[in-house]
């Protein structure tokens, strides 16, 4: 599918260093190139050597805004990777290999692409292509969750032939995918900057003795998406979490295990808050008297009166400022849609993320999820599969402009 002219609107007359490295797909990157120049951005290449056994410098100079470098050392500018890298609006690496994802990740810089990316604080887009068993392999997943919890954007590879004639997942993403995705991080880059942004995440635990809880299955892999997400478009981020995952430097984490840690941790980070975010899956009933020593299986079953915790939603809701944007999670196993909106209307909040927590492949765990985004307005908007990472973009978009009323004229 075509990108439509204007969501490419955002990159004419911007500056974008386009790295291309080592794989067989760095001729589509000729094509990168080509769809970036035409689209209005100014185009600086730089290929590592590697990149050079695929395609010839010569062919991006051509085409490009600028001639293609290949060397820290070898044209006339004495520190090319820091005029390149304070220069950018993006910096682009299509294709990424496995080996330039893990030496980015890691903070090496040996070469022009790598030192490029370390002297650069524009948003940077990685469209990874290897074969199957690299783009699988658990050092590439991790340094890839590593860039993205820094804020590295990443364009997934499709599935199909590579080289060698086998078929999976790993061929670059198609050209035009990677020049829209150029544009969507532009277009987003620095929107949220006059924001402070709290979100939770993680499940909470609610002790029924030293050594054993009330706790769910939640990985904080949502609460993280939307900080990364909101801190990588300049939010000023607090994150109050039960789980611990790398993320974006920007974020402040506080560390938290009860509802009742949260609730103090949230409502305090709330008050000169203009978003918050309820990812978490807060325990909606706690022990009500945690034993003091670890309960012995020799004394019998033990019976655990339990009582409620505080609902930090509600809470948030009854206090909540004018100008303030409240965001809740409904977590549903059925009639998503209908309990999102009830929860929506009991707990005073601006926007419900209804997700479905039933199916394999949303809520829980995983990094996808299957929601509808329900404003206090009546509007309505349903979303099919989509990673917690698109996810997060799409409810600060709402964050940012609001939903339009359901049936009201745009
Ligand atoms: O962490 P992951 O593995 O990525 O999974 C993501 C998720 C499924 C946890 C997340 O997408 C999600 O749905 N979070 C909300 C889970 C939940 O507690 O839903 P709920 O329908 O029980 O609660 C509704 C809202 O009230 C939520 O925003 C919740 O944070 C809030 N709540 C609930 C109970 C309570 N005592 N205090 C609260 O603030």
């Amino acid at each position: 599918m075509q990108p439509r002219s204007d969501v490419l609107a955002a990159l004419r007359g911007r500056s974008v260093v386009l790295c291309v490295t080592g794989g067989i797909s760095a001729y589509k990157a000729v094509e990168v190139c080509r769809r970036l120049v035409d689209a209005g951005a100014h185009v600086a290449p730089v290929l590592t050597d590697d990149a050079q056994q695929f395609v010839g410098a010569t062919t991006f100079s051509a085409l490009a805004s600028e001639p293609a470098r290949t060397s820290l050392f070898a044209g006339p500018e004495a520190i090319p990777h820091t005029r390149l890298g304070q220069g950018a609006d993006l910096v682009v690496v299509a294709p990424a290999t496995a080996k330039v994802i893990g030496k980015y990740a890691h903070g090496i810089s040996d070469d022009l692409v790598t030192a490029t990316l370390l002297a650069t604080r524009a948003p940077v887009l990685v469209a990874p292509a290897m074969h199957t068993e690299m783009w699988e392999h658990p050092a590439v997943v991790d340094n890839l969750a590593l860039l993205a919890a820094r804020g590295v954007h990443v364009v997934p590879p499709e599935s199909g032939r590579l080289a060698g004639g086998d078929v999976g997942a790993g061929r670059l993403a198609a050209p035009e995918r990677i020049v829209a995705a150029a544009a969507e991080v532009l277009s987003r880059s620095g929107d949220l900057a006059d924001l402070r942004v709290v979100v939770t995440a993680g499940g909470t635990r609610e002790p029924i003795d030293p050594v054993r809880y009330i706790g769910n299955r939640s990985s904080g892999k949502m609460g993280y998406a939307i900080a990364d997400a909101a801190a990588a478009r300049g939010a000023d981020v607090v994150l109050v979490t039960t789980v611990h995952r790398p993320v974006h430097p920007r974020v402040r984490v506080e560390a938290v295990v009860t509802a009742d840690e949260m609730a103090a941790a949230t409502l305090a980070a709330a008050e000169s808050a203009d978003v918050v975010v309820m990812a978490a899956a807060v325990a909606d009933f706690r022990p009500k008297a945690a034993a003091p020593a670890k309960l012995k299986k020799a004394d019998g079953v033990p019976e655990i009166v339990l009582e409620p915790t505080p609902d930090i939603l509600r809470l948030l809701g009854e206090r909540k400022r004018a100008d303030q944007y409240l965001v809740g999670f409904a977590a549903e196993t059925d009639d998503v849609q209908e309990n999102a909106a009830a929860k929506l209307a009991a707990k005073r909040v601006d926007l419900m993320v209804g997700n479905d927590v039933r199916s394999e492949d949303s809520g829980f765990e995983v990094d996808t999820n299957r929601a509808v985004l329900l404003d206090a307005d009546g509007g309505v908007e349903e979303f099919g599969l989509v990673t917690k990472v698109r996810l997060a973009d799409l409810i600060l978009d709402r964050v940012r402009t609001p939903h339009p009323r359901q049936g009201a004229p745009e």
